[in-house]
């Protein structure tokens, strides 16, 4: 048994324990004869490591230990060109293989794999281009050292909004960031794609040099080959106002109330991420909630209700962005199996959190006996008018005439035994969710899609993808004819 102790926070997508385990030991193997090959063809820049590697246990980690898993070994690539001769290799012998960005994707086999694993860790430059507002970033790195680059500029680009995210799969799935009110989504505001196809061939994609590989690549994950540069649009960055809150679950009614009058307000550069759970140990709900506002002083009157009610403990003050990104340690899940579900929702109503707070309540309770560590669910508030930044048709959303928030569920628990209990009642939860939405009037949901960076394992493609499939399937015919990247796992066209 492994004994823990709940820290300052719980939201889904803050899971922050302090855990005595025990660590395993790794067995040293000999070299599979594919990594063999591998590191006999790539140059320099690059390097393979196996079991028993310090650099080998940081290339399977990943956030969730749900999501990782033992290759035969791990190559840091280090230049689009190794890329190129790596995915031949793997192509020709069918090797499974998974390409990781910042390893914070909590679905099986999306950037983990019994195979090779592709690390990008490498890919970490930064280039800023002040003449034309745009800055190269490399696939490697998470948002918080592309911000740490930046901040000191007085610049930004579309990232995460917590701590650890890799930059690559928040931009190549969507990406919903603090400053999305302001200028849409992560995908909206690509300018180019560096990205290494199936066939080795090195290709620099914008809007212009390739429409419909723009277009599969803004919400495409690794369908379409292995990107390894983006060209992504910069904003200005000054100092901003927030921080993390956490509440005693006995504030659910006042913190209802303060979300639903938050939701009516039209300030573009106020941000809120209201998130309540059960821990499974102690018995009870917890409230967190997360405060964003673009500048150093919020207007009087926007966040009163929230800073009214007493708090565990908070930390709203004004401060860097970087600061304020990194103000919940979500880091440290300490080995914990951390599963999420996305539920596309357009209004969190009392009468919506309610049976939002119900769900927690029971599959907590439900799921006690098989190793529940805690379950929680994250209201994420934006305006309606996020969709409308971008007139060009992107892979994900699908549809930009639905003011749909991309809510998310998170479970976390403890034993691989129960991987299955936990899949089945996510979903079932998920899908309870969404009709009782629909039910309290949210009708437009029925042909809302589901975000894929927040996608459970097992949604079909068509509900993240909708309309878009046919055409994203043509074009992984076209660009990958030979199926290699059907080696690797994630959302598959
Ligand atoms: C704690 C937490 C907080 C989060 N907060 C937010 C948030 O604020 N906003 C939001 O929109 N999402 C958020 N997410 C979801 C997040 O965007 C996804 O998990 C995202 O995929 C993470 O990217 P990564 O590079 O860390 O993941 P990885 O697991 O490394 O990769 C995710 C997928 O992208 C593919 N991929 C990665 N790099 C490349 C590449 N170079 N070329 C081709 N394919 C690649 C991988 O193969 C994999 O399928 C959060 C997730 C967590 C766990
Ligand atoms: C989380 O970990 C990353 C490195 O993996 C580090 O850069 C970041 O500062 C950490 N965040 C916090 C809040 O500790
Ligand atoms: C609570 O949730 C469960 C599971 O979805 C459901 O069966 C039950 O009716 C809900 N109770 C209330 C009071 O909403």
């Amino acid at each position: 048994m492994k004994a823990f102790l709940w820290s300052s926070c719980f939201v889904s997508l803050c899971l922050s324990f302090a855990f005595a385990g025990t660590a395993q030991p790794e067995r040293k193997s000999f070299p599979d004869a594919i990594c063999v090959q591998i590191a006999h063809s790539i140059s320099s820049a690059s390097e393979v490591f196996y079991p028993g590697d310090p650099l080998y246990d940081k290339g399977i980690y990943h956030y969730s230990a749900w999501s990782s898993q033992k290759s035969k070994c791990v190559v840091e690539a280090g230049s689009p060109q190794d890329v190129g001769k790596i995915l031949f290799i793997l192509g020709r012998t069918k090797t499974p293989f998974a390409v990781k960005g910042g390893g914070h994707a909590t679905n099986p086999g999306f950037s983990s794999s019994p195979g090779v694993l592709i690390s990008m860790y490498r890919f970490s430059e930064i280039t800023y281009h002040a003449a034309s507002n745009t800055a190269d970033i490399g696939v490697g790195l998470i948002c918080d050292d592309v911000y740490a680059t930046l901040d000191p500029l007085g610049v930004t680009v579309l990232g995460g909004r917590v701590t650890g995210l890799g930059i690559a799969g928040f931009t190549l799935g969507g990406g919903y960031s603090w400053k999305t009110n302001e200028y849409g989504l992560g995908v909206d505001n690509v300018v180019a794609f560096q990205l290494v196809q199936p066939n080795g061939r090195i290709v620099t994609v914008t809007k212009t040099s390739d429409p419909e590989l723009f277009f599969g690549l803004t919400g495409g994950f690794n369908n379409f080959g292995v990107v390894t540069r983006l060209t992504l649009r910069t904003f200005p960055q000054g100092q901003v106002w927030g921080g993390s809150i956490t509440l005693d679950g006995s504030t659910m009614p006042a913190v209802k109330a303060a979300t639903t009058e938050f939701q009516a307000s039209t300030d573009p550069k106020g941000g809120l991420i209201a998130s309540y759970g059960y821990v499974t140990a102690a018995e009870q709900v917890v409230v967190s909630l997360l405060i964003f506002y673009d500048a150093p002083t919020p207007p009087p009157g926007l966040f009163d209700a929230f800073l009214a009610i007493p708090a565990l403990q908070s930390d709203i003050s004004t401060r860097s962005y970087l600061s304020l990104v990194q103000s919940q340690d979500v880091n440290s899940t300490s080995g914990l199996r951390i599963m999420f579900e996305a539920v596309p929702i357009i209004s969190f109503t009392p009468e919506l959190s309610d049976i939002l707070l119900n769900e927690t309540i029971f599959w907590g309770q439900k799921l006690a006996s098989k190793s529940a560590v805690a379950l929680g669910v994250s209201s994420e508030i934006f305006l309606p008018s996020i969709y409308s930044h971008n007139a060009a048709k992107t892979a994900f959303p699908p549809v930009r005439n639905i003011p749909f928030q991309p809510f998310v569920l998170g479970y976390a628990w403890d034993s691989a035994e129960f991987d299955a209990d936990f899949i089945r009642a996510i979903h079932e939860s998920a899908a309870y969710i969404h009709k009782a939405a629909i039910a309290l009037g949210q009708t437009a949901l029925r042909n809302a899609p589901v975000y894929p960076n927040y996608a459970a394992i097992g949604t079909p493609l068509k509900d993240m993808y909708g309309a878009n499939l046919p055409a994203l399937r043509a074009l992984r015919r076209r660009v990958d004819p030979a199926g290699v990247m059907a080696l690797t796992g994630g959302w598959k066209f």
